[in-house]
């Protein structure tokens, strides 16, 4: 028998929650902030620069815009999804009550490898920066304290030392205090990541208005370079290749949908946050990544750890150096709030529903947030950012992220024919088609992934599976209904 959550038992058990639980204070400007917190980070700054230089070209322009369709396609059906069903949890929620308990859990607990491998993923990227900003004060850590013990560090006299590093203490730090503010409350944590979008949106936007001017349309040629022979080294399958790795650039998104139930007008709100954050970080993707190619050859990226940096140098401002710094570490700390803020919402919801322990959705009596799960990831992924490398986390956040979105628009399209009736303030136009092209476009791009991360997965998956086996179904709420 399929365990499935009835939606008006969904929603009612939202409205008593919102009650005794988690606090309605985010509108739809918070909601468009916080997707813009979690989507604008490593993708724009690092990636831009990668695939320029080893796949695309100048044409890195046509992957953004490819990569934002395929996005978009899964966005609508998030946005149907979340102003149907207005409570926590992603997409692990909009499961339960479509394919029932059994593929919930498993997307709940694939939703880490999203949200909780995400926060560590970037962490390890804002230490790399904030390292690089000590050093301008002369401040520098000791490298091996900035590298996980996998990682080849390089010593004072210049020579490598493979294995060398100890601890990337920067990285665990940066995910303590923010995962401190997020049990602090919703709104502070709201409010401080709304500076943070506004700090990196102006430095964007100041680069691309002075970056203009510096243009040399001569590097925009050829547009799409010849590829190479081999398969996604430029020509057309470089521009796919570049798609499927600046995808990690849109992750995010999705992360609004598990603050439904702290928003104060879900049902018509939760399709802005969705869209508008996701329409507003493609809009910059490209007019930045344009810019940043038009300033120096992309041959010029190659193996350049700050690409934005060196298109930049171009213009003469020296200035623009410490703000690139700046707005880079206030956009990664944004992602990583976002992320761990949407990681223990889905614990939390999970949790509600007995599938994992109660300790996840108790609820601080006086900030009204997670906390006892927000300081359960505060040690996960403090581990994970301080003694795991960051390529190894990457393709895991990608595999994890693609697997929830085809199974939010498989959900999309079920539900319009088991539960025609129930009210959608927002629908997907065009379904079955604009779902189905979300769900081939995800898994095509997930093919491209290494094996090893499918590898990866699996495992993950069968831990998931074990634990389901032996604890989430001898508690779920649902089967254990009398
Ligand atoms: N989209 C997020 C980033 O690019 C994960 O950092």
């Amino acid at each position: 028998m399929r365990f499935k959550k009835p939606i008006a038992q969904l929603i009612s058990e939202q409205e008593t929650d919102t009650k005794n639980g988690l606090r309605r204070s985010l509108g739809p400007f918070n909601l468009v902030a916080l997707g813009i917190g979690a989507i604008v980070g490593a993708g724009i700054f690092s990636l831009t620069g990668i695939v320029a230089s080893e796949n695309a070209g100048p044409a890195v322009i046509l992957s953004f815009i490819l990569a934002g369709i395929a996005c978009a396609f899964c966005a609508l059906s998030y946005a149907e999804y979340a102003s149907m069903i207005p409570v926590a949890g992603s997409a692990y929620t909009y499961t339960y009550a479509t394919l029932g308990e059994w593929m919930a859990w498993i997307i709940g607990w694939d939703l880490v490898l999203e949200y909780a491998l995400a926060s560590a993923t970037v962490a390890v990227s804002w230490s790399s920066y904030a390292n690089k900003l000590l050093a301008q004060f002369h401040l520098s850590l000791p490298p091996q304290l900035t590298a996980s013990p996998f990682d080849t560090v390089k010593l004072a006299d210049g020579s490598l030392l493979e294995g060398g590093g100890i601890i990337n203490l920067p990285a665990v730090c940066i995910v303590v205090l923010l995962s401190l503010v997020l049990a602090k409350g919703t709104r502070e944590s709201s409010a401080f990541n709304n500076l943070l979008v506004i700090i990196k949106i102006s430095v964007i936007v100041l680069f691309i208005a002075l970056g203009f001017a510096f243009i040399n349309p001569s590097n925009y040629s050829p547009f799409i370079p010849e590829n190479t022979g081999t398969f996604g080294h430029f020509g057309w399958s470089g521009i796919v290749r570049g798609a499927a790795v600046v995808f990690f650039g849109f992750i995010g998104f999705d992360a609004v949908s598990t603050a439904a139930q702290e928003a104060k007008n879900p049902q018509k709100d939760m399709p802005i946050g969705i869209i508008g954050s996701l329409v507003v970080a493609t809009l910059l993707y490209v007019v930045f990544a344009y810019v940043m190619t038009g300033l120096v050859p992309y041959t010029e990226f190659v193996g350049d750890a700050s690409p934005a940096a060196t298109a930049f140098a171009v213009t003469g401002y020296s200035f623009l150096n410490s703000a690139l710094i700046i707005a880079i570490l206030a956009g990664y700390t944004s992602v990583i709030l976002v992320m761990l803020m949407g990681q223990s919402r889905v614990f939390y919801s999970m949790s509600k529903d007995g599938l994992l322990p109660a300790f996840f959705s108790d609820i601080h009596s006086r900030f009204k947030t997670p906390w006892k799960s927000n300081l359960f990831f505060l040690v996960f992924v403090g581990l994970l950012a301080g003694f795991v490398p960051i390529s190894d986390l990457g393709h895991m956040v990608s595999i994890g992220t693609l697997f929830a979105f085809s199974l939010v628009s498989l959900g999309v399209i079920l539900l319009r024919y088991t539960n025609p009736e129930i009210h959608r303030p927002f629908r997907v136009p065009g379904v079955p088609v604009i779902p189905a092209l979300g769900i081939l476009v995800c898994v095509f791009l997930m093919i491209g992934l290494p094996l090893e991360s499918w590898i990866r997965l699996m495992i993950w998956m069968g831990i998931g599976i074990v634990f389901y086996w032996f604890y989430g179904r001898k508690h779920s709420k649902l089967r254990n209904k009398k």
